[in-house]
């Protein structure tokens, strides 16, 4: 049996501006997802989020290609609702899309038996989708003996992740894949992901990620949120976070801990301004600001995972625990995908 983990991720800035092609700067985070693999005849689910499955691998074949072309014609009408609708048919649905989507790419002639615990919260914009996404391409490509670099399982993790939502940044697969901390930006003919030296270490171990709880919407639906308000009042929004992203870069390089706080509580305003935060997300962050730290949501929003960050730790953590949430130190630039156990 093989085993396989990934790292979840947190965007320090550029969520949503980074659909655009803007850039973000995304970081690896301590939670993982594992995936024990091994060969089996059919294609067998286990996991205790998504439920249990056995399904024959030309079925999942069949799912693969019934999903290509979903996603296919959403791309051409820009509208991905009968897509997520055949993903919702079945719990474990997006487990089988990715096994099928892997085992492709892996040129296997067998299926696979993949047992998924992950530590990564479901849908709290921490790369949970990402991070299955991963570490399933990883595993059915080594159990199948192909020495794929990470750009080709990065490339096939992107391709599930296309299958979740619709047309993602990319991004959020990259940083599971490749761990640390990137620059990412979207982009044609070749996305640019460049490791972001992260030679701060005294800021980046103040950071915790607190759980407000999983969002109704899902990141496809938040992500359609945005693309449908007046282009007005969105582009002026994205260039706002798009420079907020540039200064956060130079106040990391410059070890300028006041600017890094000021790019983090500007990204926030301007989420929330964009319709994706939430009030307790908006209340939350305007009390770390108000202790002198900053807040602001990661990934898609609506709910889900708050990135925290004050000079003193212990101060946040004593205003966190009084939220009743569950807070981690977060960890960030953890290693990307990686091999447990062959
Ligand atoms: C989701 O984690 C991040 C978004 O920017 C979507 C994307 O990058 O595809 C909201």
């Amino acid at each position: 049996m093989t085993t396989i983990s990934a790292p979840g991720k947190v965007h320090l800035i550029g969520e949503h501006s980074v659909v655009y092609g803007k850039p973000a700067i995304i970081a690896a985070v301590g939670l993982r997802c594992h995936v024990d693999a091994e060969k089996s005849d059919n294609v067998i689910i286990e996991s205790a989020d998504f439920g249990n499955a056995e399904y024959g691998l030309e079925e999942i074949f069949e799912i693969e290609k019934k999903v290509a072309d979903l996603w296919k014609k959403g791309n051409s009408t820009n509208n991905f609702s009968a897509l997520f609708e055949y993903v919702k048919t079945d719990k474990t649905m997006p487990l089988l899309i990715s096994a099928g989507v892997a085992l492709k790419k892996a040129g296997s002639k067998g299926g696979i038996k993949l047992k998924i615990k992950s530590e990564i919260p479901i849908g709290s914009g921490m790369g949970s989708s990402s991070a299955i996404a991963v570490t399933i391409s990883k595993a059915a490509a080594e159990i199948y003996g192909r020495e794929f670099s990470k750009e080709e399982i990065n490339s096939t993790a992107f391709e599930i992740e296309k299958i979740n939502h619709g047309n993602p940044s990319g991004g959020d697969n990259s940083a599971c894949c490749y761990g640390g901390f990137i620059w990412f930006q979207k982009k044609q003919p070749k996305n640019i992901i460049t490791p972001f030296m992260a030679n701060a270490p005294e800021i980046f171990d103040k950071f915790l990620l607190l759980n407000v709880g999983r969002p109704v919407k899902t990141t496809g639906e938040l992500v359609q949120a945005v693309r449908d308000l007046p282009e007005g009042f969105r582009i002026p929004r994205l260039l706002t976070l798009e420079k907020l992203t540039h200064e956060m870069k130079e106040a990391l390089g410059k070890k300028d801990t006041n600017g890094v706080k000021d790019a983090i509580n500007d990204a926030q305003q301007m989420l929330s301004e964009l319709g994706v935060s939430t009030d307790k997300i908006d209340k939350i962050a305007s009390d770390v600001r108000n202790l002198g730290g900053a807040a602001k949501l990661c990934g898609a929003g609506g709910g889900g995972t708050v990135l925290c960050f004050h000079e003193n730790s212990e101060e946040l953590k004593k205003l966190l625990k009084k939220t009743g949430f569950a807070y981690w130190d977060a960890e960030l630039g953890a290693e990307g995908v990686r091999i447990e156990r062959l």
